[in-house]
């Protein structure tokens, strides 16, 4: 265990789900939309994902009744609804004989009523009054549906949000982690027993006043003897667990195996399944690398890497009978029959970017942005906020100031937005001038997975 005698515990040592879904409510709780400035998901910005979702729905539905005359589809964990916005259009724009768009209730679920509120304003959304809803619930413990109602679930960078337990293996024994968060006392300058009671409470209304507490939570860690007999699918956890390797610690997302559960009870026979989307470990050689990260922190978020074998066993031993996982970039490649790359991606095969301070990799991907836009169309208009990472020199700051004002609003959404491979090499001429050589963009498209990477995967009866 480590020790840091200066700072102050914020509570007890516990197992490192209750800590972890103890400060993600909070930090849902008071940011709200605001949580984009601490990280981006491939759908916040983004159409691509969403499209693809909308096409394969649209393939499976159209033609066919649905029951009650209603198509009912749930978002689990639903950001600033930037997905079901997407979908919407999609749907709308593909369903030319108003077989099924006319049909959806598509019903946007979150714990977080400040995350809905931000859902309800997002002008992509609201131009499909009458075909949503929102609703507050806990995906964990969502009691508020009828069984059988329901006939897709989607949920994206959900999972490793809800509870996850840490498990490491020692000569055959298993050590479970234990978490316990601590605050310097000079931090707030104040009445800490005060500011201790409300973390402690999660009293939203106070902690929401004061100034940006979460990130500065120091996090001490501790592993404990642990008996695997009363863990949720302990059968289960028992085979999986006997192919770990020593000393790795791996995440056990206990919270995705509730949410599996439910959606199992929503979910109408013949059903078109729950399908989701996360950041963890394909296969069992990922989890078993040693050195591969399982959690991260996001602006004080707290968020575990999914272990997809154990969940794909979990959700067989529930009855889904057809499970398929994949990398994400298949998903969409598929539905757009291209090979398609992230931005990033792009950015991080430059040949000089590895040698580059973090202001001129800014401006780096400012620049690539710029050369795709010669050719990217968005259908969506939106402008890419980009502001200056603090300790960015004055010259720079003004450099990335200028080039984010510049450019297009029908451009490339995001940094992490799809870009096909013929859009990139269609932009070839300026990127070359901006240094990447074919070579770089090939990597970009074809470099082998991390061992944690985003993942889709779908459950079906
Ligand atoms: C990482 S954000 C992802 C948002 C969005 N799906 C996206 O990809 O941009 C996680 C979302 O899940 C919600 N969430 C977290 N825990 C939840 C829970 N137990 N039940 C329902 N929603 C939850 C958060 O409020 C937030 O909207």
């Amino acid at each position: 265990m480590t020790r840091s005698p200066d700072l102050i515990p914020l509570g007890e040592f516990k197992p490192s789900d209750q800590w972890q879904t103890h400060v993600n409510s909070i930090f849902y709780g008071i940011k709200g939309p605001e949580i984009h400035n601490h990280f981006q998901t491939y759908v916040s910005l983004d159409h691509r994902l969403a499209h693809a979702l909308a096409e394969d729905f649209f393939k499976h539905t159209v033609g066919k009744q649905p029951e009650g005359r209603v198509w009912t589809i749930q978002e689990w964990g639903v950001g600033n609804g930037n997905l079901a916005g997407c979908f919407l259009t999609r749907l709308q724009e593909i369903d030319f004989n108003k077989q099924v768009y006319p049909f959806i209730h598509y019903v946007l679920c979150d714990e977080s009523e400040e995350i809905l509120k931000g859902t309800r304003a997002n002008p992509r959304l609201q131009q499909h009054e009458g075909r949503f809803s929102t609703v507050r619930i806990d995906a964990e413990h969502l009691d508020c549906f009828r069984p059988k109602s329901v006939t897709k679930i989607i949920s994206n960078e959900i999972w490793d949000d809800l509870a996850t337990k840490v498990l490491l293996k020692h000569e055959n024994q298993f050590y479970e982690e234990y978490l316990c968060p601590h605050i310097s006392p000079d931090f707030l300058n104040g009445d800490m027993p005060t500011f201790i009671q409300q973390f402690q409470q999660k009293n939203l209304e106070e902690l929401a006043k004061l100034p940006s507490f979460l990130d500065a939570i120091h996090w001490e860690r501790d592993f404990q003897r642990v008996e695997l007999s009363d863990w949720p699918f302990a059968k289960v956890l028992q085979s999986h667990s006997q192919n770990f390797k020593d000393e790795i610690p791996m995440p056990i997302n206990t919270g995705a195996f509730a949410a599996l559960e439910k959606a199992k009870e929503l979910l109408t026979s013949n059903s078109l399944g729950y399908t989701g989307f996360d950041y963890g470990m394909l296969e069992f050689q990922d989890l078993n690398q040693v050195g591969r990260p399982y959690f991260n922190l996001y602006g004080g978020q707290y968020t575990f890497m999914v272990n997809f074998p154990l969940l794909e066993d979990v959700g067989r031993e529930i009855g889904f009978s057809k499970v398929t996982r994949e990398y994400q970039n298949n998903f969409v490649k598929s539905s757009l029959k291209e090979e398609v790359s992230g931005v990033v991606e792009l950015v991080q095969n430059h040949p000089q970017v590895a040698n580059m301070p973090g202001w001129d990799r800014d401006i780096l991907m400012l620049r690539t942005l710029q050369a795709l836009n010669t050719v990217y169309h968005s259908p969506y208009s939106g402008k890419l906020n980009y502001p200056a990472m603090p300790g960015t020199p004055k010259k720079q700051r003004k450099q990335i100031s200028q080039l984010a004002q510049n450019l297009s609003a029908r451009g490339v959404p995001d940094t992490v937005a799809y870009v096909t491979k013929e859009e990139v090499f269609a932009a070839l001429k300026p990127l070359r001038k901006l240094g990447y050589r074919e070579k770089d963009i090939e990597a970009a498209f074809h470099s082998p997975p991390a061992p944690v990477s985003f993942i889709h995967i779908q459950f079906k009866d």
